[in-house]
This record gives C-alpha cells, structure tokens and sequence, in this order.
C-alpha cells in the first residue's frame, strides 16, 4: 500500500501547536506532528479517528511524513530552541522546503535565520501569531512575513484557519524579511498598554471609589457594548465573576499582584527608543509590570512613604462614565503611538507595510481586537500618508470631545494618590503632540554648555556652539 503523505508539518505540539493542528484539520488539511515531548505526539494521536493527522516520533519520521516540497510550521518557545530544531530538522530538509516560524521570535533573530537558510535554498518566514489558545483553535489573527512566493504557497492555508473580520480572512501578507514578527511584537506592546489602561482603571474603581467584584463585572460587560469594545475588556469582566475553587472566594482576589512578561514588550520599546519614536505608554505598561514584581520592596515602602489615602468620594456612577471615555481616548493614543512605530520601521527595515491591513488584520482573533479597530482602518485606508492617527478627520474630533474625561481622570488620580502612569502619559502624549513649542530649546542649550554639543537656531540655518557664561560685554 502507498505510505499516506501529509501536506503540512508542525513541530511543537504545546497548546498552541495542538490547536493550530486541529484548526488546519478542520479545514480539510492533513497534518503530521512532533514534540521532543512524546506524551504530546500521544495526545495529538489520539485525534487520528477524527482528523486526518499523525504523530511522529524523531525528525527523520516526521520530515518523510510530509509531501515535498515541505511546508512546516514551528510553534516552539522564541529564543535558541528555535535555532536548535532548524539543526536538528537540517539534515532531513531538501531544496524548497519552507519553515515557518510560527512564535514570538524577536525579528533580529528571524532576519538572521532567513539569510542562514537561504544559502542551503530553504525559504523561512517569520508568522506573527495571535489569539490564545481559542484563537488558535477557532481562528487567529496571522501575521505573516518573508518572501512573498512563499506567502504565496501558503496563503490558501492562513486565509482558511484565520480568524474573519466581516467576511476577510485576518491575514495579509505584510512584507519582506522579519516583517510579519515585526508586526507582531508591537501587537504584543499594544496590549501590554491595552492591559495596563485597564488595570489602571480596575484600581480606580476598586482601590478608590469601592466597588466589589459584582460591580466591577457590571461596569466592564457595559463598557463592552460601547466604545470599548474589546477581547481585553470582555475577558476582564468575566475575570470579576471567576470563583476559586480552593477558597470560594473570587479567584482574582487571590492572584498575586505581581505581573510577568515574556520579552515582547520590551522588545517593543526598546526598539521603538533605537529609531526614535514615541511610544510612552508602552514604556509605562513595561515599567509598571516591573515596578509589581518589587513586591517585598512595595509591602516596606506602603509603611514609610506619605501619601493621600488612594480614596474616591465622588458618585460612583459618575466615575464609571468619565473614566469609560478616558479609557477610550488613552486606547487610540496607544494605537496612535504603534502605528506610529511601525510606520517607522517600515521605512527603517523596508517592509513596506500597509497600516491598513494590519488594522484589518487586528480586528478579529487577536488579543488586541476592538471595535476601535474598524474606525483605525478607516482612517488609514483613507488618508494613508497622516503622521499620526491623532490627526485623522475619524480621530480628531473624537480625541477633542474626550480629553476632558482623561483630564478629569488624571486629576482623581493625582488628587487619591492612585498610580495612573499609563493613562498619564496617553494624555501627555497628546499634549506634547499638539504643542507647537515644547520646552527643549532649553535642553539644547544646557548640552551646548556643558557638553559643547551644539544647537540650531529659530532665525538662521546651520549649527552653532556659544561659550556660555563668559563675560558679556
Ligand atoms: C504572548 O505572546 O503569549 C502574550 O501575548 C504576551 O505574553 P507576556 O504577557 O507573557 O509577555
């Protein structure tokens, strides 16, 4: 009997790795697997009377499983496993095999292995990958990047498991080398911003103004049938209403407040801070999820350090409405600031992307999906070549009717002692982007007179260097 050949590989059979499978499966596509983990391939296995996949268990096995040329996806942690599974799969590999790098790798590492495998004629693609396990079983947001014949080889694959935004398959082809982790990692800096809003926003409502965990559950399933809109703000409100099941009391009570990360947010300012972009939301979102792991330090401090009582006496329902539409214009900002970056970038790296299928491509299957996304893509489809999202005719306007509410909020932090970084720094971010002069002609003289690093004048070309503080005559 002919040995059945399958048409797509995936290495990493992990949650993630797991439930792509299926969702390849579902659509008609047959897959085989492997994990240095077997007990993985077992489970996988045990799919085979309804899907048509099979587990194998070394690499040669798994590399003469597949049709040829091989398409094979990598769902395996980002950093040197993904270089140790490139070598161990090498040998097994023939001309026009495509790997596809389906993790968070940094896009440094991503560009490097393009170059490394081009040489042996292997294609390699970076594919941003969103949605969680539900995403990657029901359809998540793809973000692919790399050669666009090798796109094009897969595309009939991508289109049919992503997730669908009004009918369109949430995948586009987004551009050459590194572009689609590119994209990627500043997704991940979205919602590492996205998430801090809102946990800014949790201890208003709960630390200052009270409110149980019922309350909290009412506010936020609200706010999602408004402009807020949300996976993020959604999931938020089923959180309030999650018992424990050790305790019974409400699981999110009994969470230490001490947040982790895996690197893309970092990544994200990082390098928004080597090409020069604004991007200070993201910034505080990473610092704040370092300033929770101080725990020890917090518990000493919280003794020492004076400050108001982090209460707030006004009417509950008040604080709700103003902060909902605070929230609203911080999240643009934080969209205004990443498309900044990847405009950028796109120029930097020569990516060519389109902001306006990456909007699209966001709106659904993704951790950051938002109804906000539909006005975003709008206002890039319509006026491509705007600076700044804050500056469209869809934003303008919006941002002009809510910054009071962000003013309002702020103020209430600072007047309770709560922390808002993140909802600070979007409302300093639009205040220092509509200011037509900002304080640094001071800044430049005090490094032209300590450092003799020069300026440029307001009245006349060139640059000049004063001797400062010598006797004037
Ligand atoms: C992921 O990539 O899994 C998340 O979107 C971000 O993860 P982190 O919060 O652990 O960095």
């Amino acid at each position: 009997m002919e040995k059945r050949l399958y048409d797509y590989g995936m290495i990493g059979l992990g949650t993630m790795g797991r439930n792509l499978v299926y969702n390849m499966c579902d659509h008609g596509f047959s897959v085989a697997g492997f994990d240095k983990d077997f007990s993985k391939v077992e489970i996988l296995e045990k799919g085979k009377g309804i899907y048509k996949i099979c587990g194998a268990h070394n690499l040669k096995e798994f590399a003469d499983a597949l049709k040829k040329p091989r398409v094979i996806l990598l769902l395996v942690p980002a950093g040197s496993i993904v270089d140790s599974v490139i070598n161990k799969l090498k040998p097994w590999m023939s001309k026009n095999d495509l790997v596809m790098d389906c993790g968070n790798s940094h896009y440094s590492d991503t560009n490097l292995r393009i170059k490394k495998l081009e040489k042996e004629k292997i294609h390699f693609m970076g594919v941003g990958i969103s949605g969680g396990e539900s995403g990657a079983r029901n359809g998540p947001s793809i973000m692919p990047g790399g050669s666009k014949k090798a796109y094009e080889r897969v595309a009939p694959l991508l289109e049919a498991i992503s997730a669908k935004a009004k009918g369109e398959p949430c995948v586009a082809y987004l551009g050459p080398g590194s572009a689609g982790h590119y994209v990627k990692m500043v997704h991940n800096g979205i919602e590492y911003a996205f998430m801090q809003l809102i946990a800014e926003a949790y201890q208003l409502l709960k630390q200052g103004a009270g409110m149980s965990n019922d309350q909290l559950h009412d506010i936020f399933l609200k706010w999602n049938d408004g402009s807020l809109k949300s996976y993020l703000v959604s999931i938020t409100s089923d959180i309030f209403k999650q018992k424990d099941n050790l305790t019974g009391n409400r699981l999110v009570d009994m969470i230490l407040d001490s947040a982790h990360q895996k690197g893309t947010g970092a990544w994200t300012t990082e390098d928004a801070m080597a090409l020069q972009v604004p991007v200070p939301v993201i910034d505080v979102a990473v610092s704040m999820r370092n300033i929770s792991i101080l725990k020890e330090e917090r518990l000493v401090a919280q003794k020492q350090l004076q400050g108001p009582d982090m209460k707030i006496n006004i009417d509950k329902q008040k604080l709700a409405d103003t902060l909902e539409n605070a929230l609203y214009f911080s999240i643009i900002t934080v969209f205004a600031q990443g498309m900044a970056l990847l405009r950028n970038a796109s120029d930097a790296y020569q990516y060519d992307l389109k902001l306006e299928d990456i909007a699209g491509i966001w709106r659904e299957g993704c951790i950051i999906r938002a109804s906000v996304l539909d006005d975003i893509m709008a206002a890039v489809t319509t006026q491509p070549a705007l600076s700044n999202l804050m500056l469209s005719e869809v934003f303008k306007e919006k941002l002009a009717g809510l910054q009071e509410n962000a003013r309002q909020i702020v103020r209430t932090g600072i007047n309770t002692g709560i922390p808002l970084p993140a909802l600070m720094a979007s409302l300093s971010y639009y205040d220092s982007y509509r200011s037509g002069w900002l304080p640094d002609n001071l800044l430049q003289a005090q490094r032209d007179y300590f450092g003799a690093h020069t300026y440029e004048r307001t009245d006349r070309e060139g640059t000049f260097h004063t001797e400062w503080n010598q006797k004037q005559h």
